[in-house]
């Protein structure tokens, strides 16, 4: 389906100078090119083109300055040892973007196009792939509502891009254990809300309850669910995972929670190991008990973002609750060094998630 439409390429005439790629931050600095695709009524999805990297100029009227209808995704481009170049699961994230625009009543795009210029658009900014222990190119594709238009309907209008970001680690802690509040007051989503689409709004209501606990010196925040305040969710920016007396648990998709691909690849990787894991509903309540007993060995959390992110400290309900003294778990760096090893090509893919970016 994808292959009809062949994607216009206009070089840069200007390559831009490269960052330390020692230093990098996360989702700081951009390639020198980026994809672009356009949606009318009449046209459809049209146009699809690689050109460099620019700002774009859109009327103030647009709908997604006003009422937010945008969808994202995330996934990341390894170079390994011997040069190639991977992805990992990048169809995931297309089928993903297509169930987000569902919720947000954005027309669907054509998968194997966008991975088909995606694709083109790594191997043209290859040069931009650190390789860096921990580094990676961050790549985000979205698309915007463009219609001028104030009503509260949705646009006739939209644009899908791609950019590329050369990253280092999401939190300022590396690969150290996080601390972690519990949020208690404010809620991110409800059962029948945004939560499982990954569009811009859910994160701009998130971002309130993450201001308060940095100040308190925490990176991020548990959600819970929006209604009983009783049963968690997920973290700003990455699902997550308890290993309690042996056993992994990570809340179910219930409708509010994001279907995390790093979660669904941790999943599939703990039954391949015949580690005893579920998918279910997990209170706080739960969780505290299980810490005061001394069952609660490990905490983690997982995103494309965050990788696998140890947390060191969740504090809920005034309690400071410490796992494993504040350090890495044994089964928390066997994941990291799994998955990691999968995405950059250093260990063997018996599950098939990396997909090589070759030359057309
Ligand atoms: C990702 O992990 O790729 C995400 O999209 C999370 C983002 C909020 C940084």
């Amino acid at each position: 389906m994808g292959g009809h439409k062949t994607i216009d390429i206009q070089l840069t005439t200007t390559k831009k100078e490269k960052p330390d790629f020692h230093n990098l931050g996360f989702g700081k600095v951009f390639t020198d090119h980026m994809f672009v695709m356009d949606y009318n009524e009449g046209e459809g999805w049209h146009s699809p083109s690689i050109i460099p990297y620019q700002p774009i100029s859109l009327d103030p009227a647009s709908v997604v300055f006003h009422y937010g209808q945008t969808v994202f995704e995330g996934l990341k481009a390894y170079r390994t040892k011997d040069e190639k170049i991977l992805l990992f699961r990048p169809e995931k994230n297309f089928q993903r973007l297509n169930s987000s625009n569902d919720r947000l009543c954005i027309p669907h795009i054509d998968e194997e196009l966008a991975l088909e210029g995606l694709k083109k658009l790594v191997w043209m900014d290859q040069d931009w792939i650190p390789t860096v222990e921990g580094t990676s190119l961050y790549i985000r594709p979205f698309i915007i509502s463009t219609q001028p238009y104030l009503g509260v309907s949705p646009s006739s209008q939209y644009k899908f891009m791609i950019i590329m970001s050369p990253v280092g680690s999401y939190y300022k802690e590396g690969i150290a254990p996080v601390k972690i509040a519990v949020e208690q007051e404010f809620a991110r989503t409800v059962e029948g809300g945004t939560g499982t689409a990954k569009t811009g709004g859910n994160y701009a209501a998130s971002l309130k309850a993450q201001e308060i606990a940095g100040e308190k010196g925490y990176s991020q925040v548990l959600w819970l669910d929006g209604k009983e305040k009783k049963y968690v969710e997920e973290v700003g920016s990455m699902n997550i995972f308890f290993k309690i007396n042996g056993e992994v648990v990570t809340p179910s998709l219930n409708g509010s929670i994001l279907e995390g691909i790093t979660r669904n690849s941790i999943l599939q990787l703990l039954k391949h190991w015949n580690v005893p894991v579920s998918e279910r509903r997990i209170s706080i309540d739960e969780i505290y008990e299980a810490y005061q007993k001394g069952q609660l060995e490990e905490v983690f959390g997982s995103g494309t973002a965050a990788v696998i992110s140890p947390v060191g400290e969740l504090l809920w309900n005034g309690q400071k609750m410490i796992i494993n003294n504040g350090e890495t778990g044994k089964l928390t760096t066997d994941i990291y060094n799994t998955v990691t090893g999968i995405q950059n090509g250093k260990i063997e893919d018996p599950f098939n998630w990396v997909l090589e970016v070759k030359e057309d």
